[in-house]
Formats: C-alpha cells, sequence, structure tokens
C-alpha cells in the first residue's frame, strides 16, 4: 500500500495526547542557570515617555539586570519589513508596550521587578478605531488599488446594492503562548529556541539587534503549540529579548507571556471597516463592483500591506467580477499591531463579496444560492487581476454534488414549512463557496530546501525549512519521504526545524508548507534513489530504471534486495547517501505597479452548508449541521487534511459568531483573558457534521497531486453567518437584511428585532 495518502494520525498524535510533546518552555529544565524575563509595560496607548528608571528593579531580591536600549549592541528593532519596531521605545504606540525588560532567577522576582521600575509619561492623544485613523489621516501606506473592466456598469445597472460592513478582529489563542530560550553555545555564539513560524527571520532579528552576522545566530523550533500566523513575524521580539539578555549576561534567558500579556501585547487578525456598491441585472448577474476596503493595523507595518493585497486578491472568492475598482488602505492606530492570521487577509475581502450577493439576492427576491451560483467563475475566466482561474469547473462541481449530498433543495422546503409555525425559533440554511489562492504573493519566498540523509542501515533523516505548528506538515512530510524511498514512516525521522540545516527558508505560511517543502523533500529523495538504483540494478541484474522501491526493498524481475542492505552496499562502494533538494514554485508573477500577474500557482476550492436554529428571544444560534465537500487534490495524508477542515471552519465559525475583540477608552485590549474573550469549542461543534474530500482531484505540477489545505476552510465558515442571515429573514418579510461581524448574540438579537419591527409596520 502507498504510504502517501494513507490515512495516518499526526505524527505527535500520541505524544499531544499524554504531554510528552516538547515545546519551547518545556525545555527550561535542561538549562541551569536560567534567567526569566518580565517586561515593563507602558500605561498609555500614547505617550512620550518622559523619564525612565530601571535601578530601582536591582534592589528587588533575585533580579540580576535589566535591558534597555543601552544595552543593545546592535539595532534594538525587531521590525521585520520596515524596521519601525523599537524594541525600547521612546515614544509608547500602544497600550502596555514594553519599555524595558528586567531579568531575573525566577519569573516572580522578574515581574516583582518590573513594578518596581520607575518610569513617567506625557500622555497623547490616540486614534483608536479606523474611523478616527482616516479622520486624521493616519496610514501605515499608501493606497492599493485593481481596477479591470468598465466600472461605470456600475451606475448603468438596474438593481444596486450599497453599503458599509465592520468587520473584527480575532485573537489567535495558540495553546502555546510565545515563548523563546536563548543561550551562548559552546563557541560563544548565539543559539535559539524559538516558537516561530519563520526560524530564518527570527535569526536574522536576532543578528540584526546583537550586531552579529547570521552564521553567529542558530534559531531552532522543536514545534509550536498553535501559530495560525500568529507567529509568523511576532516571535522575533520575544526571540529577540531573549538573545540579548542571554549576551549581557552570558546565562541562558527564558522569555515565556502568559496569556493575558500575550493577548494584550501580541497582534491580531485585522480589523476592516469596508465601503461597497455594486450593480446587478434583475436576474442577479454582477455586473460591476466597487469595494474600498480599511483595516487597522495597529502602531506598527508588520505584515500588513501584504495581508491587505490579498484582501483585494480574494475580493472575488469564486465570482466573476466583470468591472471592478477595489482599493485598499492600513490605518495606523495606537492598539496592538495587527498580524497573519489564518487566510492573511483573505477571508475579510471575500465576506464582503458574500454580503454583497446577499443584499443582492434579498433586493432582487431571488434565492442566494442561486444568485450565488450564476456569479460563478466558468472554465476559461479571468480574475480582476488577470490571472486565468484554473479548473474552474470545480467550483460547479463541488457545488453541485454538495448540495445534491446534503439534501439542501429538501431540506429547505422543509426549513420554510416549519419556520411558517414557528414563531420564535426560526432555522436558517445557507450554501456557500470558497477559493483561496495558493502561494505567497511576494513571488521569493516560493521557494524551499532540504537535506535528506539516509544511513548505512537504511534509516532516514530529513530535514527541511519547514515548521510544525500543529497543521500535520511533519506527517505529511513523513509520507512523502517513505513513499519515495518505499519504507515504512518508522524508518524515516523528521528532524526539528534548525537554521543551520537548512538556510534562507520562508515562514511556514501561506498554507504551502507542505507544497513546498514536500517537494524539495522529494527532490532529494529522488536525488539519491536515482543513485541507489544503480547499485541495485547491478546486484539485481537489470537497468537502474527498471528498480523499484517498495515495502522495504529495492526490487526488479521477481528478485530484491532490503533497503538497509542496499544502503551498506552502497556506502561500501563510496556512494554518496545523503542530498540536498531544492524547489522553486513555477509559473508565478506579479507585478504591484500594475496589479497584474499571476500571483498563484493554483487555487484551492471548497464549498459547505450550515443549518442553524435562531432563539429569537435571546439572538442565540444552534449550529445543527453542517456539510463540507473540499478540494485537497490527492491528499497526501487525509486524517491530517480532514483535521485542517474541520478545525479551519470551527476556526471560522468562531471568528465569525462568538469571538468579539473589544478595545476600552484608553486603547486597552479589554478582552486578554480567557474569561472575557469567548472561543468556540465543543459546544460549537455543529451535532452533524459531515467533511468529505473532493475525489479524484489531482493537482497536477504539487507534490504527489495534493492541494494545501491550511488555511481555505477557514472560510467555509461563511455558511454559518449567511445561515443566520436566512434564519433572522425568516422573522420578518422581504428586507435587506445586514449585520456587521462578527454575528454575535447581541448582534443577531437586534437584527431580528428590526426584522420584526418592519413586519410590523408593513402590517404584515
Ligand atoms: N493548524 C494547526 N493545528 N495549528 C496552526 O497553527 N496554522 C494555519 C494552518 N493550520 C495552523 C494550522 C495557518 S495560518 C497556516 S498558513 C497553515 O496551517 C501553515 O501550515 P501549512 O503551510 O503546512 O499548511
Ligand atoms: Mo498563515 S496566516 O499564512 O501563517
Amino acid at each position: 500500500m502507498k504510504v502517501a495518502g494513507r490515512p495516518m494520525p499526526h505524527e505527535s498524535a500520541g505524544a499531544h495526547v499524554t504531554g510528552e510533546a516538547l515545546y519551547v518552555d518545556d525545555l527550561c529544565g535542561r538549562f541551569a542557570i536560567l534567567l526569566h524575563a518580565w517586561p515593563v509595560c507602558a500605561p498609555h496607548a500614547h505617550a512620550h515617555i518622559t523619564q525612565l528608571d530601571v535601578l530601582p528593579a536591582l534592589a528587588e531580591p533575585g533580579v540580576v539586570t535589566t535591558l534597555t536600549q543601552a544595552d543593545v549592541p546592535g539595532e534594538g528593532d525587531s521590525g521585520a519589513n520596515r524596521h519601525d519596531e523599537p524594541l525600547f521605545p521612546i515614544e509608547v504606540l500602544f497600550y502596555h508596550q514594553p519599555v524595558a525588560w528586567v531579568l531575573a532567577e525566577s519569573l516572580e522576582a522578574a515581574r516583582r521587578g518590573a513594578a518596581r521600575v520607575e518610569a513617567a509619561y506625557a500622555p497623547l492623544p490616540a486614534i483608536l478605531t479606523i474611523e478616527q485613523a482616516i479622520e486624521s489621516n493616519s496610514f501605515l501606506t499608501d493606497q492599493l488599488r485593481i481596477v479591470d473592466g468598465d466600472i461605470r456598469d456600475l451606475e448603468r445597472s438596474p438593481v444596486r446594492v450599497k453599503g458599509e460592513l465592520r468587520i473584527g478582529g480575532q485573537e489567535h489563542f495558540y495553546l502555546e503562548t510565545q515563548a523563546a530560550i536563548a543561550w551562548l553555545d559552546e563557541s560563544g555564539c548565539m543559539a535559539v529556541h524559538s516558537s516561530t513560524q519563520h526560524p530564518s527571520e527570527t535569526q536574522e532579528i536576532v543578528a540584526r539587534v546583537l550586531g552579529v552576522r547570521r552564521n553567529q545566530v542558530t534559531v531552532e523550533c522543536l514545534r509550536m503549540g498553535g501559530a495560525f500566523g500568529g507567529k509568523e513575524v511576532q516571535a522575533n521580539p520575544y526571540a529577540a529579548i531573549a538573545a540579548l539578555g542571554a549576551w549581557k549576561t552570558k546565562r541562558p534567558v527564558r522569555v515565556r507571556l502568559t496569556r493575558e500579556l500575550d493577548m494584550a501585547i501580541t497582534g491580531k487578525r485585522h480589523p476592516y471597516l469596508a465601503r461597497y456598491a455594486a450593480g446587478f441585472e434583475p436576474d442577479g448577474r454582477l455586473n460591476a463592483i466597487r469595494i474600498e476596503l480599511y483595516s487597522d493595523g495597529g502602531w506598527s507595518l508588520d505584515l500588513s500591506e501584504p495581508v491587505m493585497w490579498r484582501s483585494m486578491f480574494h475580493v472575488d472568492n469564486t465570482y466573476k467580477l466583470p468591472a471592478v475598482e477595489v482599493t485598499g488602505r492600513v490605518c495606523r492606530t495606537h492598539k496592538t499591531s495587527q498580524t497573519a492570521f489564518r487566510g492573511f487577509g483573505g477571508p475579510q475581502g471575500m465576506l464582503v463579496v458574500e454580503e454583497v450577493l446577499a443584499l443582492a439576492a434579498q433586493a432582487v427576491n431571488l434565492p442566494a444560492d442561486v444568485v450565488r451560483q450564476r456569479n460563478f467563475y466558468r472554465e476559461g475566466d479571468h480574475t480582476h487581476y488577470g490571472e486565468r482561474v484554473g479548473d474552474a469547473g470545480r467550483i460547479e462541481e463541488i457545488w453541485n454534488t454538495l448540495k445534491a449530498s446534503s439534501d439542501f433543495d429538501r431540506r429547505r422546503r422543509d426549513i420554510a414549512a416549519s419556520n411558517a409555525h414557528n414563531r420564535h425559533f426560526k432555522r436558517g440554511l445557507a450554501i456557500t463557496p470558497v477559493k483561496f489562492g495558493i502561494s505567497f504573493t511576494a513571488t521569493f519566498f516560493n521557494q524551499a530546501g532540504a537535506v535528506v540523509l539516509v544511513y548505512r542501515d537504511g534509516t532516514v533523516q530529513v530535514n527541511h525549512g519547514g515548521t510544525e505548528m500543529g497543521q500535520g506538515l511533519f506527517t505529511k512530510i513523513q509520507q512523502v519521504a517513505a513513499e519515495s524511498f518505499g519504507l515504512p514512516v518508522s524508518r524515516v525521522r523528521v528532524m526539528s526545524t534548525r537554521t543551520d540545516k537548512v538556510p534562507n527558508t520562508s515562514a511556514t505560511a501561506a498554507s504551502s508548507g507542505s507544497d513546498l517543502n514536500g517537494a524539495a523533500v522529494e527532490d532529494a529523495c529522488v536525488q539519491i534513489q536515482t543513485r541507489l538504483a544503480v547499485v541495485a540494478a547491478a546486484i539485481l541484474d537489470c537497468d537502474p530504471p527498471d528498480v523499484r522501491f517498495e515495502d522495504g526493498h529495492a526490487s526488479a524481475r521477481g528478485k530484491g534486495v532490503e533497503f538497509g542492505a542496499l544502503c551498506e552496499t552502497a556506502y561500501k562502494q563510496r556512494v554518496s547517501l545523503f542530498a540536498e533538494g531544492f524547489y522553486r514554485t513555477p509559473d508565478i508573477h506579479f507585478d504591484f505597479a500594475t496589479s497584474r500577474g499571476n500571483p498563484f500557482y493554483y487555487f484551492a476550492y471548497g464549498a459547505a452548508v450550515s443549518e442553524v436554529e435562531l432563539d429569537g428571544f435571546t439572538g442565540q444560534c444552534r449550529l445543527i449541521r453542517t456539510d463540507i465537500l473540499h478540494d485537497t487534490g490527492d491528499s497526501l495524508s487525509p486524517i491530517v487534511d480532514r483535521g485542517q477542515i474541520e478545525g479551519g471552519f470551527l476556526q471560522g465559525v468562531g471568528w465569525l459568531t462568538i469571538e468579539e475583540l473589544l478595545w476600552d477608552e484608553r486603547g486597552r485590549v479589554s478582552t486578554a483573558g480567557a474569561s472575557t474573550y469567548k472561543l468556540p469549542s465543543w459546544s460549537e461543534v455543529p451535532d452533524v457534521f459531515n467533511v468529505t474530500l473532493l475525489e479524484r482531484a489531482t493537482q497536477p505540477g504539487v507534490v504527489m497531486g495534493s492541494k494545501a489545505v491550511g488555511e481555505p476552510p477557514l472560510m467555509l465558515a461563511f455558511s454559518v453567518r449567511e445561515a443566520i442571515r436566512d434564519a433572522i429573514a425568516a422573522f420578518g418579510h422581504g428586507r435587506a437584511i445586514t449585520f456587521d461581524s462578527p454575528a454575535t448574540p447581541e448582534r443577531v438579537f437586534f437584527a431580528v428585532r428590526q426584522v420584526r419591527a418592519s413586519e410590523y409596520t408593513t402590517g404584515r
């Protein structure tokens, strides 16, 4: 049986469950004389620091030293792109911003020491909302723009919708908070364990802060306890602080944020404000759409610009937009610096077009699913940025298959009948599609390296540049290597991610971890296998291309040699048993000046049908059933992919229905903790949850025919938002229903009240 494509549990599933899986902070016990770090946080969203006296901290028992700008041998900045993130600021730019750090023998001593630091501030006015930022002309980027077709068709259209949509942010709530341990290695160079999605960039930032070259710094990531984009760049400052502390004290230093601190100071998914206008035909076909997007970027640039680009690339979702004008601009506010989060801006862009189509369906008095389907891309269509939508036929195939398998039309009728009899509880049903572009839009990131080592006994170590955050990348890599050599996975060990094994790697992000690293690993394996085939052919008396690697043997013509014995023979013949692999995604390019090109190698597709029941007294919704059909190509690892689809969907449900980030009037995150920030859990899992992978879906040109899966399923949760809209509509008649996101019970309650009020005034 093939190893790739086999349903296998996550390679660490057992260790996750027993607690044996190690994360950065679990390694603390291995370091003697470890120091603990705690920040001094500013109690203002915006202020000048008029005084900062760290000496009193030293009077606290257990405190060893403090870290300020004076200790920085290099550049005291962790901003990955713009260098706009001072580690020790002179102007405070968000509430709780660290202004200095204290190192102590225990965490408690460090906290007490930090409390003794004497700081004085001159508060300045703070910008806390997108509206305030627009008014004050406070932006982190210029206006970005994509145009296509003749936008004047909007005004010429017989049916028009127009409005505003506010989209809330989202806390990553990775189970493992930001963490790093740094120490000087045997050679006096800097070594760092970091919970980072991007070890090479963490290495770069640590080197920058210490003022050393990159070869003086080694960064390792064992695994992360979840990241979801929150550790794509935002692991860097904590690794830098740990490294700076170790540099200064020559002792190992540990940084680990508590949950409250992590939620208070790290970036989140970007909140958005969208203004839209669109013109339709009476049959629901879209003519033209204009969308203005504003995101709340927070205090520094971070990844906000590419996030905004991805929003603008995704305002089409699965729909042909004949004429488009979409603009985007990142607002600078005095808040946490918003960052990558599963979907990377795509979800916000897609939500806008789904909102517009839902309103259009109400305007033309057609079922929303009919209007959606009428606007689908067809084979040969191009997106608004000029990329051909390859396999556009899959959109309709998935849609029709799922509608049938979920019994959509019959349930539609049943729900209408039961709603007619139920005054206070209404059900809603909706189907929504997903199309998501796969590749980093910054083309150069689309490369990966690997080093595969085969030992004389026929066992294998695989090194690659990707990081494991629970998404199952290592499981897939193990399967790819095992499949290549025809070995059981037990013979293949995937090593932790280290910058001294594979250099200049990209972040594990954009869902492309297995596409890129899997292909690099496969490349290395094929090279070794080609050499081994020559050795085997001599033994088996055949031609090298005839040798097959299966079931732990190299075989041909009914004869075989055990893989370990073959490796020993190859070694004796002085044949190299290791190789470097490399992969660069072909055929992608994008010109940001003209907004034209092929930023994506391919698209991932899916669709979901959700049914909810809404309690009109409370606005509470229960998710009764969800059916998903998702395209993972020829899945490398079906159990892993199913987990990604279920988890991604539920994370999307959380974002769209219950997770609400609030900042108070001082600019403080007032939902910094699990007690005030509601997360989805078992209770939000639909009562009936049918997840199916699209069959016969081989993706040409990607490792073993697979497709990326990490982010796209999050957007399947749109079906829940639309089912809620459908249920709200059932409380009244024919009124356009719009509500901001998330659709919390409170918002839903008021939407229901509005719909009911209009029902009474029209006398029905
Ligand atoms: N799944 C788990 N369990 N934990 C995570 O942190 N991150 C998501 C997704 N799935 C994440 C996850 C995000 S944001 C991305 S980009 C991808 O995994 C990254 O991994 P991949 O490229 O290997 O799919
Ligand atoms: Mo994922 S948001 O690309 O780390």
